[in-house]
């Protein structure tokens, strides 16, 4: 199994690694997955090493929900979060086609993640943004890579509607997910998993919001099985906020609300991709509330030591809240990482106490006992 995947691979290895993880894990997953992904020796890779994230073992977890759990850890990719697998393959496409500038519609880990491959590429980027409904973090982010940012008095779906129009009035290249580059990449997760694991997890969780990644994983999963490098298909587990649950209600949400503002989308673009997902592996989309959220966020960074934003943890309250088959080996995919939100953090956390500067006082409020 290792060496036919290898060989699918094409890539001269001059490491000397074999099996599954050839390609060099570590330079990105164009060059790992090169043989699974639109890209050809013509297209410049502008990678920032994303991927190889850690598939963390979550003992607490796994014992208060009488499985076997694992933690893909996304928040571990270049900017904190999973788009980085979509993004360099969509930048290094849309360099390849001569672009100069990109631009996205986000509720912030996408205008990130674009907003730094590009700077990378040294093409222009531009995102659009729900005004007051940004982490903290990821507009820092977006910011900082020299984004060119435009806050719109609307909600994450009225601000793609805009995005998905200006290529016919600009010369620019859409990265959001309706590009199609950009769940191409994003399916390399699912074959980390199995090459982690040796196959599929019996189940898998995730969050959904404009619904791509759960679209991707469950290509991800299908491309290993169909070239026999799993033997069996994991049935897709897919959660949304209770009050942004557009698939789950079966109609779009017009005033999506969610301290999970990731996700906080009423109309998802991939929606069909999302059902299709759920019902070909025999699972489903359902929906957790923010206090159900807030329960899961606080348990993986309490018991787990995994801190990731509160989005990413609608997987977790998922399994939590519906439970899986005893001894399920299942796969809970953390998108984003908890820095990207400090105020959510904060609030939900013990404020901090002042005291004099003195041993004795720092001593009393420690409550340590004799
Ligand atoms: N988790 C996080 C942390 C996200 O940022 C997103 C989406 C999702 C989950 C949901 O993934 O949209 O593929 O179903 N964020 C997008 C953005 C919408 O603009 O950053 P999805």
């Amino acid at each position: 199994m290792a060496s036919s995947h290898g060989s699918a691979h094409g890539l001269a290895d001059s490491t000397g690694l074999t099996g599954p993880h050839d390609g060099r894990a570590w330079e990105g997953i164009i060059r790992r997955y090169a043989a699974f992904l639109p890209v050809s020796e013509k297209t410049p890779i502008i990678s920032l090493h994303e991927g190889n994230t850690p598939l963390l073992p979550a003992p607490r977890l796994s014992e208060r929900v009488g499985a076997d759990v694992f933690l893909k850890v996304e928040g571990a990719n270049p900017t904190g979060s999973f788009k980085d697998r979509g993004m360099t393959v969509a930048i290094s496409k849309a360099a390849e086609a001569g672009a100069r500038a990109v631009v996205c519609a986000s509720t912030g880990n996408t205008s990130a993640s674009a907003a730094a491959y590009a700077a990378r590429a040294g093409m222009s980027c531009a995102v659009v943004i729900p005004e007051g409904h940004i982490a903290l973090g990821k507009l820092a982010q977006a910011l900082v890579h020299g984004a060119r940012v435009v806050q719109v008095r609307a909600n994450f779906d009225v601000a793609l509607d805009i995005v998905r129009e200006l290529p016919s009035r600009a010369p620019i290249v859409v990265v959001n997910s309706i590009n199609p580059d950009r769940i191409e990449g994003q399916k390399t997760g699912a074959y980390e998993v199995i090459d982690a694991l040796g196959d599929a997890p019996d189940v898998h969780c995730i969050p959904v919001g404009n619904a791509g990644n759960i679209m991707a994983y469950w290509r991800g999963y299908r491309d290993y099985y169909a070239k026999n490098l799993s033997t069996r298909l994991p049935a897709m587990m897919g959660f949304q906020a209770l009050g942004a649950a557009p698939i789950v209600l079966g109609h779009p949400v017009e005033f999506p609300e969610t301290i999970a503002t990731a996700i906080r989308i009423g109309n998802p673009a991939s929606w069909e991709g999302a059902v299709e997902a759920a019902r070909d592996s025999g699972g489903q989309i359902r929906a957790v509330s923010d206090e159900e959220i807030l329960e899961a966020y606080r348990f993986l960074a309490v018991e787990e030591s995994v801190f990731c934003e509160a989005a990413s943890a609608a997987s977790v309250a998922g399994l939590m809240k519906f439970g899986v088959p005893k001894g399920s080996r299942v796969v809970c995919v953390l998108t984003g990482h908890g820095l990207k939100d400090p105020d959510l953090a904060i609030s939900q956390a013990r404020v901090p106490v002042t005291v004099d500067a003195t041993l004795d006082a720092v001593l009393a409020t420690l409550e340590l006992g004799e």
